[in-house]
């Protein structure tokens, strides 16, 4: 049976269809909302709006669930590597036998890049912060690889894909030596994805870098994490850009900017920076209720979320993937680790957080974990954005294949002033 929608307007009943997913809530299709009554609908943020269909990633946000193409992601981090879940992302299934050869081999042959691009950096100031690196020379791919930049071919587009996986690990960590000064280290294609991140890193020429098992399998769980979450603002930003046909180094590149923002994907950064603010557990009550006042901006930073209403279940596998780290490192009793537990502990037991449903997400402990493995802070949203990559590339591909695609193009309630006369300055009183 067809499910619709009605909607009165001026007495008269206008008929919509609910369209109804494989699991979540369904939609109203209100695409032919305008033509036929002369409204448009307006939703802020995009609370209650969906923006397409997709295949690719679900949450459940009052269960703290998420599933990547069907399998729970919490399993996967557990169980499978990033550079599968970046097969499964983008094809829809985990990679055979064959396909992982021929798939990670094909990684592996884009793993360096354009030699040129090296004389790029050296625009940069020295200290500048990693993303506003990444962010211009992910987007100045387009101009070194000009062979894969047509959207309207399949081959150009794979290319582009595996090229992006590819390489953004190799561009972050370029992004890192410059800023500290260390020469660049190539990628080392005996490593895994992982290992080879580590390595280009924090491997200097002038000695072989010995890799820790421990925190190189932490990192790839890190990168699945983080690897893909529905319509999130980069995700739709990329969609956004991508819709006009622009290359995909551009449109992915757009991603890496809304990333950067400290309530997206700069909020590990945040959120590390905070619990060094907070410094003791004596001093969490008055950060607490800091939070609490709306006359005060401070948010916890790494609490909350638009979809989870409860835990977020990457929050879960962070935190128990820090104990790890922090256990591997000798640091089990880390007094920011100490703080971020009491800071959880109180908070879950307020009113204003339980009322609001705000509970720790995946920044909440995932700059801990990234400092004990010795990233500094600048460099963990240029590890969210390595890891995002395969999420993007995912959606880039699925909007293309998406026969209702057409670019977008949002209208507005306008506020402004009514139609008036330009008046000549001699005019003007
Ligand atoms: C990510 O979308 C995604 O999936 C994102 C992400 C992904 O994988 O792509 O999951 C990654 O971005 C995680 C979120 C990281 N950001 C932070 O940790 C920053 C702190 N969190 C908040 O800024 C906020 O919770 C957001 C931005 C995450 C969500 O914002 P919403 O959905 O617009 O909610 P809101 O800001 O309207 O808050 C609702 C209420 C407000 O109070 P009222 O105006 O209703 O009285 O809750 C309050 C807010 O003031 N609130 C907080 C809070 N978060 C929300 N109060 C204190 N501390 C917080 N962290």
């Amino acid at each position: 049976m067809n499910k619709k929608a009605t909607i009165s307007i001026d007495g008269k009943n206008y008929d919509f269809p609910v369209l109804e997913g494989t699991v979540g809530p369904d939609t109203i299709d209100i695409t032919k909302l305008y033509a036929l009554t002369n409204n448009f609908t307006i939703d802020p943020g995009f609370t209650s709006t969906a923006s397409c269909e997709s295949s690719i990633t679900y949450i459940d946000g009052d269960k703290g669930e998420c599933y990547y193409r069907g399998y729970p992601m919490d399993e996967l981090a557990e169980k499978s590597t990033f550079l599968e879940v970046v097969h499964l992302l983008w094809n829809g299934s985990l990679p055979t036998k064959d396909e992982w050869f021929e798939y990670s081999e094909a990684i592996k042959n884009h793993t360096m890049v354009h030699e040129q691009m090296k004389s790029f950096f050296n625009g940069f100031r020295r200290g500048s912060h990693p993303m506003a690196i990444l962010t211009s020379v992910v987007a100045a791919m387009s101009a070194f690889y000009p062979d894969s930049t047509d959207v309207n071919d399949l081959d150009q587009r794979k290319i582009a894909a595996r090229r992006m996986i590819a390489k953004v690990p190799t561009l972050a960590a370029m992004a890192y030596k410059y800023s500290i000064g260390q020469p660049f280290i190539y990628p080392d294609n005996s490593l895994d994805y992982s290992e080879n991140f580590l390595q280009m890193t924090f491997g200097v020429p002038a000695e072989k870098y010995k890799i820790n098992k421990v925190l190189s399998r932490a990192l790839d769980k890190i990168f699945i994490l983080h690897a893909d979450h529905e319509q999130n603002a980069s995700t739709s930003t990329v969609r956004l850009a991508a819709s006009s046909g622009v290359n995909p180094f551009a449109s992915i590149s757009s991603g890496f900017t809304s990333l950067w923002g400290p309530l997206h994907g700069g909020a590990n950064e945040a959120a590390l920076n905070m619990l060094r603010e907070i410094g003791d557990v004596k001093n969490i009550p008055k950060f607490i209720e800091k939070a609490k006042d709306k006359n005060d901006p401070f948010k916890l930073m790494g609490f909350g979320h638009r979809v989870y209403k409860n835990y977020d279940p990457r929050a879960k596998v962070m935190q128990k993937t820090c104990h790890e780290v922090l256990s591997e490192i000798g640091k089990k009793d880390d007094k920011i680790l100490q703080v971020a537990l009491e800071l959880e502990k109180i908070a879950l037991k307020d009113d204003y957080f339980i009322e609001k449903k705000l509970y720790p997400n995946i920044d909440f402990y995932s700059g801990i974990t990234l400092n004990a493995m010795g990233f500094p802070s600048t460099m963990f949203t240029p590890l969210f954005a390595v890891a995002r990559t395969a999420g993007w590339i995912a959606h880039w591909k699925e909007m293309y294949l998406d026969p209702k695609n057409r670019i977008g193009r949002p209208r507005q309630l306008y506020i402004g002033e009514k139609p008036r006369k330009f008046l000549e300055l001699k005019d003007r009183s």
